[in-house]
Parts: C-alpha cells; sequence; structure tokens
C-alpha cells in the first residue's frame, strides 16, 4: 500500500488553507487499484463535516473520478471511537451568516451526490459512532459494513436539535430501508448498535473490526451495488395510511411541541416517489426553514450544555491513589442498589452492603432485573451483563475499605444515621479514600464535620432511576477539598454521567426549584382547578408528566419531608399545600400505594375525590405560574451562588425533571418571554419575587447575553 499525493495537497480547496485541515483525509491506494480514504481530524478525537472536510472529500472524490486504474474505494476512520459524528453543528447550523447554511447545506449535499456517483463501487467501513452527516455519507456508498464493538453507533438524530437529515438522508434512507422503518429511526433520532442496524437493512454486514478492509474489498469485487428496488410500503396507498397513523401517534406525543417532527413526516412522505435531485431541493428547503427556529436554537442549546458537562472530569488526570478500579455502596435500597449496578455497568468493581441481609438480598434481585433488561433492550450482551454482576460483591459487615477510591453512602435520609455511618466508615477508609453521600437534602458540610477528613467529603446525588436518569449533582461542602472535587468529577465522567458542581445547600437545584413548582400546582388544586386541567395545562407546557402525577410517583410521604425540610431552612414559601398531609392520612401515598391524586388500577385515573374541582382557569395562566414560581427559586439559586451559571440550572432542570428541552431550560424560557411577564405570574400566585429577579426586570435584563 502507498501513501500518495492527496489531492486537497496537491490543490488546496478553499478555506482549506491550513495544514492541519489538509491532513484531516488521507488517501491511499494500492497496486490492486482500491482507494483507502480515512477520516482523521486533527488534534481531535471525532470527525466531523465543517467545510473545508467537505471540499477536501470534494476534491478527492473529482480527482478519483477522473483515474482509470481504480477498482473500488473504501472510506473509513482513524479514531478509535468515532467513525464521523455528524455535520459541525457550529459553521452548519449555527453560522452567523445564514447564507453560510444554505451554501454548506448544498454543498454537503452536492459531495455526496458526487460519492454516490462515482464509478466504481464505494464502501463505508464503519468503526465507532456514525450519525448524522457521517450515516448520510455512508447512505451515498454502494455498501456498509459495521463493527460490532460498543463504540460503534449508527443512525440519524437530526430531529433530536430541531432538524432533519437534508444531506440526502431523508430521501435515501426509506429507499433503502422502507418507509416504516426510516420514520421508526428518523422521527426518533435513534441511534443504534450494528448488529440491530444489519437487522434493519441500515448497514449490509456486521465485521469485526480486523476484517474491515478484507471484507471491504470482497464487496469491491461484486461491483456497483444493483439499483434498489422500491419498497411495496413506500408506495401509494400504503404510505397514506402509515403516514396517518404516525401523525396521529406524533401529536399524541408531542402535542405539536417539536415542530421539526411533522415537517420531517411530511418531508419523507412527499420525498418518496420524486426524483432524487427535487428530493433533495425539498430537504433543503425544509432544514432551512426549521434551523432558524426557536425549537431548534434551543434544541442545539441543549445538545451544547450537554457536551460542556461531558467535558468536566474528562481531561484530569487520575494519579494511582485515585485509581477507580473499586467502588463501595452503603446502603442497598432502591438508589444504592442502582447505583451498584450502574458503576459496576461501568466496569468498576463494586461492594454493596447493608445492616439488614433482606434488603441486601432485595437489592441483589434489583439488580439482577436490571441486568436482565439491559439484556432485553439490547444494551448489553448475556456475556457483558454477566461480567457486570460478576463485578459486584454482596457484603454483610464491616470490611476494610483502604484500597477503595470512593466509598459512597446511600442510607437511609437520617442525619444522625448518616453522622454514624461516616464515622464508622473512616476508621476503614485508605488516606485517599472519597467518603461521598448520595443524600437528596441533608448538609454536606454538617455531615462532613463528623468526619477528621471533611475535604475529602463530597455529595454525589443520583436521580432515581439511576440507569435512567443522566444527571448527578455534584454537592461541595464547606472544606470539599479541590482535588475530591476533581477526583468526583472524573468518577462521574467514567460511569458516563452527566454532572452540575451546586453549593451546598438546602435541596440542592433541581429538588429546591422543583418543590415550589408542585407546591403551587397543590394550591392551584386546592383553590378549586380540576386536577386534569392542571397536569394537562403542563403537558401541553412540555413537561412529560403534569405536576399532581410527579407527586404520586415522587410519593407523598416523601415529598411531604423534602419540603418541610425545604421550609425550616427557606422558609414559608416551601410550605406543603393541606391537601398532601389530608391524602397521606388516607394512606394515599402515590403510585406504591395504588392511590394518591390518581387511582393506579388497569387505567391511571384521576381520583374522584380530589379531582372534582370546577374554577376555570386558563391552560396559559396555569402555565405561566407555574413555571414563573420555578423561575424565581432559579433567581434565588444563582443569588446564593449555589450555581454559578444561568446553564447549570437550564441543565440540571431539563436532565434532572425533563423541563422541557425544546425550551431551553426555565431561565431560557424567561428570557424569552420577559421577566416583567414572570413577576405579574408571581403577583398572580401571591409568591413573592426574588430580588435579583426583580431588579433584573426593573433594567430590561436577561439570565443569557441577548444575542446569544
Ligand atoms: P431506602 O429506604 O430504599 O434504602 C435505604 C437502605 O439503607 C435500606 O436498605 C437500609 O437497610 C439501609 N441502611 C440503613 N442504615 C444503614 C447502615 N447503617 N448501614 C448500611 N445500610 C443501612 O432508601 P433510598 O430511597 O434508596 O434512599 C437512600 C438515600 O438516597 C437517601 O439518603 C435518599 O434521600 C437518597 N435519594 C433517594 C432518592 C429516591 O428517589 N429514593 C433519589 C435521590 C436520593
Amino acid at each position: 500500500m502507498t501513501t500518495m499525493t492527496t489531492p486537497a495537497q496537491a490543490q488546496a480547496p478553499s478555506g482549506c488553507d491550513s495544514a492541519d485541515d489538509r491532513a484531516a483525509l488521507r488517501f491511499e491506494c494500492g497496486s490492486d487499484g482500491v482507494a483507502i480514504l480515512t477520516f482523521d481530524r486533527p488534534n481531535s478525537g471525532a470527525n466531523i463535516f465543517d467545510r473545508s472536510t467537505l471540499e477536501a472529500l470534494d476534491h478527492f472524490l473529482a480527482g478519483l473520478a477522473e483515474r482509470e486504474n481504480l477498482r473500488g474505494l473504501i472510506l473509513c476512520s482513524a479514531k478509535p471511537q468515532i467513525f464521523i459524528a455528524g455535520a459541525d453543528i457550529d459553521s452548519v447550523l449555527c453560522n452567523a451568516d445564514p447564507e453560510e447554511t444554505t451554501r454548506l447545506i448544498q454543498l454537503g449535499q452536492d459531495v455526496f451526490q458526487r460519492l454516490s456517483a462515482m464509478p466504481f463501487p464505494t464502501v463505508a467501513a464503519i468503526h465507532g459512532a456514525c450519525l448524522g452527516g457521517g450515516y448520510e455519507m455512508a447512505l451515498a456508498c454502494d455498501y456498509r459494513i459495521a463493527t460490532p464493538d460498543r463504540v460503534t453507533k449508527i443512525g440519524l438524530p437530526e430531529t433530536l436539535l430541531g432538524i432533519v437529515p437534508a444531506w440526502g438522508g431523508s430521501t435515501r434512507l426509506p429507499r433503502l430501508i422502507g418507509f416504516p422503518r426510516a420514520l421508526d429511526l428518523i422521527l426518533g433520532g435513534k441511534t443504534v448498535p450494528a448488529k440491530l442496524a444489519k437487522k434493519r437493512g441500515m448497514i449490509d454486514a456486521v465485521v469485526p473490526r480486523e476484517h474491515l478492509e478484507s471484507f471491504s474489498r470482497r464487496l469491491i469485487e461484486r461491483g456497483k451495488a444493483p439499483r434498489l428496488r422500491r419498497p411495496l410500503l413506500n408506495c401509494f396507498p400504503a404510505s397514506r395510511v402509515i403516514q396517518f397513523l404516525a401523525k396521529r401517534r406524533l401529536q399524541k406525543k408531542t402535542r405539536g411541541c417539536y415542530p421539526a417532527l411533522p415537517a420531517a413526516l411530511r418531508l419523507i412522505t412527499q420525498n418518496l416517489g420524486l426524483p432524487e435531485s427535487k428530493a433533495l431541493a425539498n430537504e433543503r428547503r425544509v432544514v432551512q426553514s426549521l434551523a432558524k427556529s426557536p425549537e431548534a436554537r434551543a434544541l442545539i442549546d441543549v445538545f451544547r450544555l450537554r457536551e460542556r458537562a461531558k467535558k468536566l472530569g474528562r481531561h484530569q488526570h487520575l494519579d494511582s491513589k485515585s485509581s477507580f478500579r473499586s467502588t463501595a455502596v452503603i446502603g442497598a435500597g432502591v438508589m444504592g442498589a442502582g447505583i451498584a449496578h450502574w458503576c459496576s455497568s461501568r466496569g468498576l468493581a463494586t461492594t454493596l452492603t447493608d445492616i439488614s441481609s433482606e434488603q441486601l438480598a432485595r437489592g441483589m434481585k434489583l439488580i439482577v432485573k436490571r441486568y436482565a433488561q439491559g439484556v432485553k433492550r439490547r444494551a448489553l450482551t448475556p456475556a457483558e451483563s454477566q461480567q457486570g454482576l460478576d463485578r459486584i460483591t454482596p457484603f454483610l459487615g464491616p470490611f476494610s475499605l483502604e484500597h477503595h477510591g470512593f466509598v459512597i453512602e446511600a442510607a437511609v435520609e437520617k442525619m444522625p444515621v448518616k453522622k454514624a455511618i461516616f464515622r464508622d466508615l473512616e476508621s476503614r477508609i485508605g488516606s485517599h479514600t472519597i467518603l461521598a453521600t448520595n443524600t437528596s437534602a441533608l448538609s454536606i458540610s454538617d455531615l462532613a464535620g463528623a468526619t477528621s477528613c471533611p475535604d475529602r467529603v463530597v455529595g454525589i446525588h443520583f436521580f432515581n432511576p439511576v440507569h435512567r436518569m443522566p444527571l448527578v449533582e455534584i454537592v461541595r461542602g464547606r472544606d470539599t477539598s479541590e482535588e475530591t472535587l476533581q477526583r468526583t468529577l472524573s468518577l462521574i465522567h467514567k460511569i458516563g454521567k452527566l454532572p452540575v458542581v451546586v453549593r451546598d445547600s438546602p435541596g440542592f437545584v433541581v429538588n429546591r426549584l422543583l418543590m415550589p413548582y408542585m407546591i403551587e400546582a397543590g394550591r392551584l388544586l386546592e383553590s378549586g382547578v380540576a386536577l386534569e386541567v392542571i397536569d394537562e395545562a403542563m403537558l401541553d407546557f412540555g413537561m412529560p408528566m403534569g405536576p399532581l402525577r410527579l407527586l404520586d410517583e415522587v410519593g407523598l410521604d416523601v415529598a411531604l419531608h423534602v419540603a418541610d425540610t425545604l421550609r425550616e431552612a427557606l422558609g414559608d414559601r416551601m410550605r406543603s399545600p393541606d391537601i398532601i398531609q389530608q391524602l397521606i392520612d388516607q394512606t394515599r401515598m402515590g403510585r406504591k400505594s395504588n392511590h394518591g391524586f390518581y387511582d393506579y388500577g388497569k387505567r391511571v385515573q384521576p381520583a374522584p375525590s380530589v379531582s372534582s374541582g370546577n374554577r376555570s382557569m386558563s391552560s396559559q395562566h396555569i402555565q405561566e405560574r407555574l413555571v414563573a414560581v420555578i423561575i424565581n427559586e432559579a433567581a434565588r439559586c444563582l443569588e446564593e451562588e449555589v450555581v454559578q451559571d444561568p446553564r447549570d440550572i437550564d441543565f440540571a432542570m431539563i436532565m434532572g425533571t425533563g423541563f422541557a428541552p425544546f425550551r431551553g431550560g426555565p431561565l431560557r424560557h424567561a428570557d424569552a418571554h420577559g421577566l416583567t411577564a414572570v413577576l405579574r405570574a408571581l403577583q398572580a400566585a401571591e409568591a413573592e419575587p426574588a430580588p435579583l429577579l426583580s431588579a433584573m426586570a426593573a433594567k430590561n435584563q436577561s439570565f443569557y447575553p441577548k444575542s446569544s
């Protein structure tokens, strides 16, 4: 195999004038006439498509098309975890010059059109994430093969960013795998592992990494892929029936909050029978209008917040003393078992302990169930599930913790119990072990005061259920050292959760902001607004469930306990409405007792005794009041420096509670609607505005810079 002068090096394309840009693509050609193009973006762990990479690819393809001795082309990546992660969002979607966005969409389509028209067979040899534009490039090839490795994920997640695939994906995928499957993938923004991708027809074969190249050569021997026959379900009238059903499902699920979804459905349906050039023109038109929508802007911001959180802890240098090979979890209840399951599934040897053998057995049973669910969902192979289980050691009674990097306490929420546990742990840990607590509301600083190593005490607040909730609040106590904080962030990075760092204060951020929201919903109910009206209003706003249903899920006794703790620390605005105590007195504890605000039988129905109010209030009014109290509490958190940055609040609320992502979080929402409107809604709720909020409204300020 010889390395040849690349077209991009021979003649640097415009916008591709640095040596770094040119090296983003490497070209080799052997004496057998098979060319290999390797994507390897310099100084980065990821390959992405920006103008220079697209232009470099275009130049290569133009040069290759003219060569007579070529028999085929293999496209691959040199990165260990990424094939091509998609388009560069900043330059393609968020360019200050909207004309540049238009030009880049056209450029991407043109380059992939050129690829699909190459006179010799082309193969995408995929290892690592192959997403968005990466998979659209693969769709333009004759063949697609991928490794079975865990890092290999394939899909078109554009709708999650409020746009549609527009480099040919909305046109080529339905032609390849059929209309219904393409809809499922594009409307769900799904990414799937290689085996599932093969089953759905998205790729041609699953091939071990070491055989990718040889298998690609075998495919090239077969010649160009035969023309696809039009799948039956892509034709009228079947396609119309599928569209009708999908539209109904979408409306039910999203209540019209995500315009990209109906737009994608219309686009894909419309494109089914069109010639490619017309279909691509439709893709351009739809994506250009969606990219400007406030929903897309907000969803792109959320994507950026995720990336920002992922970076925390990524580059921390881990010395041997902070080795994360082993962790101990104290308390095998819902949370302890959930944390032990998650840590072990991410490669950590985990010891799980409890004072009660029954509880320990119950915790282990829950863990076995979680692993089985992982296998069922194909997130894990049976072998991986067994290996994860083998990493957990259940243990009754005291044991040495000297070599453990972390001990995570998840026992009952009582300060005297937690203090006793910490004092006992202290005598058994090593000199570098970090003592973490999963408390949801108790003071980390007070707890740390019970030990002689308060600098090594930190809060790691996971959310329930641990395997589903990506957010973790890292709570920095008064004496928590910088080293402890950084090592904790590294642990969270290693186990793949998304951290937000908060100062030790009652309820941290998420519970503190949720509580006034749930309290206000209870007050509206007490004032005579019907339960269904309140919950429906917030579902229409974009919340994953209504506030009263959420109270049922949390458990009314638990909610009351948290409200009482917060009231003690923060005052009467956290006073729980009387209805909660009344329901508890009737043993209506919420979902866990099958009765709460709702009755949980075969169908979930509002309990007749609590849903009979007939006070009329508009959906908009309910939404404004309930969201205003969240914003108000968020302003207090900023004022008290519980977090430093409005982005932390928005991120925590979206990831920790599902706050309508297309609104970008409570503070983005406040900026969009104006702080004066928030103050008006607070007045209607008879809530005292936070001083920061009043001051900002008076000066016509916003939480984010006005241009962002
Ligand atoms: P749980 O009541 O289900 O489990 C607590 C476990 O701790 C029990 O198995 C109990 O036997 C064990 N335990 C009690 N004293 C112990 C000791 N001295 N040594 C070892 N084990 C002991 O409680 P859950 O819900 O798992 O909560 C645990 C912690 O996580 C609490 O601090 C809670 O506030 C917090 N949390 C709970 C969330 C939830 O949704 N349940 C969410 C986030 C945090």
